[in-house]
């Protein structure tokens, strides 16, 4: 989605804008942008890489001391220069506007502006906030008052940063409903959509919230809160010492963010589980001081998710179900929020995010809370997202940034997160024994090295890549619980492949798919040996029968043999229960391994965005 950054300081921002925009690139973009307001107000605009942009900056030695710059992921009109941002709007002051999110309301101020007399040089929503602001400084000369009177005319999610000739001694920024942060320095100060832009310069960050408008000098910010219908106030934000480091964002050694997030996983999940690693029980408390008692009372879970996300929440619905005799529904976020559901206050509603800032994930949560749903939990792994402040409880992954825009480690700290919900669960339901427990404590201590030795088979599946590179299709198949292991092998190979997967449970083959099984039709099966592997293999023979070739990722004891037609990798560690997080790791490692044949943009693939801000 679109990146912000924002700086003012005593010498040229230029660089720090555009190393800030080089940050951001991660969260997928189509054109990038950036404006000047001390010296005349001035921009520079590509469809092209950021790098290109770098390049004109050169090339037009475009120097200055207050800018705003952007990276837009087009909605409103096509990726175009005219489209791409900063949007300025010339009249009293000359302002420049970025933004991240969707004016819903735009159609109905583009006219109120055209009737004023503004011309529209763009097809984006984004323009109206700029004329919006000129009209504004009609009836005020301050910037920071014609922001906060033009916000009010808005509807929709936003994040907004704004310059203007005439006052080049500050910026300011609005947020409502998207992600927006300053960041403080020495005699300068800063504003961005996602902290990893403002690493390189400080890591004093505030958090806004919705409502807030802030206005940035050199030596100093302020902050107001003008939430609709409610009288506008200076308050005061808490500043935090991010925790992040410059290697976080970095790549290091390795070729590609998904490469080096698919190799982390044993580290991270090992972070995400540290606090129950060395323990012999697991504590409600891990998901807050008042889990307890909130766990107590639930029966049933709701978990709403989008993607990768929704996924891990397939996965665990199986969990809770058998461990914790739970009834769990998992819900497509997008579609859930449009349903009209029936509400049981006794639901625990888990909202499961990587980025914590899904606009149809938090959509759905706060649907469900209209509905009369009172009990929620978040699993985030962004700390100051939106997310985790809207839950009554929360768990946070501890995965770290993650760049590449298909989700790997995020999914497998999800997976663990949600097991310590069954586990917890189940224990105060009185369906987990003590000694069960201390099982699946030792399963969970051992996952992080069983994790490392299972990346042991990338060279075997970089054998099979070399076969799917040609392919246009691919079906994938599991069963139980590792049914949406095949939906999430199937997700990450479209996604930076293009190559057309779906997944099956392997049981629906027969109803239909079958038909498309030929020899050009590659069929990778997960068959992890469990109660169902029986069953998966008369699945696998209905595919070698029609003359399909099958990829089978099997378990050392799954006694699936290799032969004409059905090429086998061996997982060399079988976990039962956390079996699902195993299967996973050669799946990413397929789909990097094909994406790399195929020379695509690995980690920022075609049409797609890192975090979904807008529905
Ligand atoms: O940040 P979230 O977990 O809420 O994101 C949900 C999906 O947008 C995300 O998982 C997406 O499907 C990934 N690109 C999958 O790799």
């Amino acid at each position: 989605m679109c990146g912000i950054v924002g700086a003012i300081a005593r010498d040229d921002v230029v660089p720090i804008l555009l190393e800030g925009l080089r940050r951001l690139e991660y969260r997928g973009y189509d054109s990038a942008g950036i404006a000047l307001a001390d010296g005349g107000l001035r921009r520079l605009r590509t469809t092209g890489r950021v790098s290109e942009l770098s390049k004109l900056v050169g090339e037009q030695q475009f120097q200055g001391m207050v800018g705003i710059a952007h990276t837009r992921w087009a909605t409103h009109g096509a990726p175009s220069e005219r489209n791409a941002h900063p949007h300025f709007s010339a009249g009293v002051g000359n302002v420049a506007v970025v933004h991240n999110g969707i004016i819903e309301n735009h159609e109905k101020l583009r006219q109120r502006l055209q009737s004023a007399g503004f011309e529209f040089l763009s097809d984006t929503d984004t323009e109206v906030i700029a004329h919006l602001i000129t009209l504004k400084l009609q009836q005020t000369s301050d910037l920071f008052e014609a922001v906060r009177l033009s916000i009010d005319d808005l509807q929709g999610a936003y994040a907004i940063a704004v310059i203007e000739e005439a006052q080049p001694e500050r910026i300011i920024v609005a947020r409502n409903g998207a992600p927006l942060m300053l960041g403080l320095g020495e005699h300068c100060n800063y504003a961005a959509s996602d902290a990893s832009a403002l690493l390189q310069v400080t890591k004093r960050m505030i958090y806004l919230e919705d409502g807030d408008v802030a206005e940035l000098r050199r030596d100093g910010y302020r902050i107001v809160n003008c939430l609709a219908g409610v009288t506008s106030k200076e308050v005061v934000r808490a500043v935090y010492e991010s925790e992040l480091t410059d290697t976080d964002v970095e790549l290091g050694p390795y070729s590609h963010f998904m490469q080096k997030e698919i190799f982390e996983q044993p580290g991270v999940v090992a972070n995400t589980l540290e606090i129950v690693l060395n323990a012999h029980s697991i504590s409600p408390q891990l998901f807050g001081s008042d889990a307890e008692h909130i766990f107590k009372q639930i029966d049933s879970v709701l978990i709403l998710a989008c993607g990768t996300s929704y996924h891990a929440g397939l996965v665990a619905r199986y969990w809770l179900e058998s461990m914790a005799g739970l009834a769990c529904n998992v819900e497509i976020a997008s579609e859930y929020r449009y349903r009209d559901p029936v509400a049981n206050p006794k639901t625990l509603v888990v909202a499961v995010s990587q980025s914590g800032e899904t606009a149809d994930t938090l959509a759905a949560l706060a649907y469900a809370k209209s509905l009369g749903h009172q009990h929620t939990l978040a699993i985030c792994n962004v700390p100051e997202s939106a997310l985790i402040r809207s839950t009554d409880l929360r768990f946070l992954t501890r995965a770290g940034p993650e760049i590449g825009v298909a989700s790997t480690k995020a999914f497998t700290t999800q997976l663990a997160a949600l097991m310590l919900l069954s586990v917890t669960l189940a224990k105060l339901r009185g369906k987990l024994s003590s000694e069960r427990e201390r099982e699946v404590i030792a399963e969970l201590r051992h996952l992080p090295v069983a994790l490392k030795h299972t990346l042991q088979v990338e060279d075997q599946v970089m054998v099979w890549a070399e076969r799917f590179a040609h392919k246009n299709h691919a079906l994938f198949l599991g069963r139980g619980m590792h049914y949406p292991i095949a939906m999430e092998g199937a997700l990450k190979l479209k996604e930076i492949s293009y190559i057309h997967a779906e997944a099956y449970a392997a049981g629906e083959l027969k109803h239909g798919p079958l038909a498309l099984v030929d020899e050009d039709m590659p069929v990778v099966a997960i068959a992890p040996n469990n109660a169902l592997l029986e069953k998966l293999k008369s699945n696998l023979q209905e595919v070698r029968a029609r003359g399909g070739e099958l990829y089978v990722f099997v378990d050392s004891d799954s006694t699936i043999q290799q032969s004409e037609g059905m090429h086998v990798i061996i997982l060399p560690e079988h976990t039962r229960l956390l079996s699902p997080i195993l299967h996973t790791i050669p799946l990413q490692l397929l789909a990097y391994h094909v994406a790399l044949k195929k020379n695509t943009d690995v980690d920022k693939p075609r049409n797609l965005a890192k975090s979904v801000t807008v529905e």
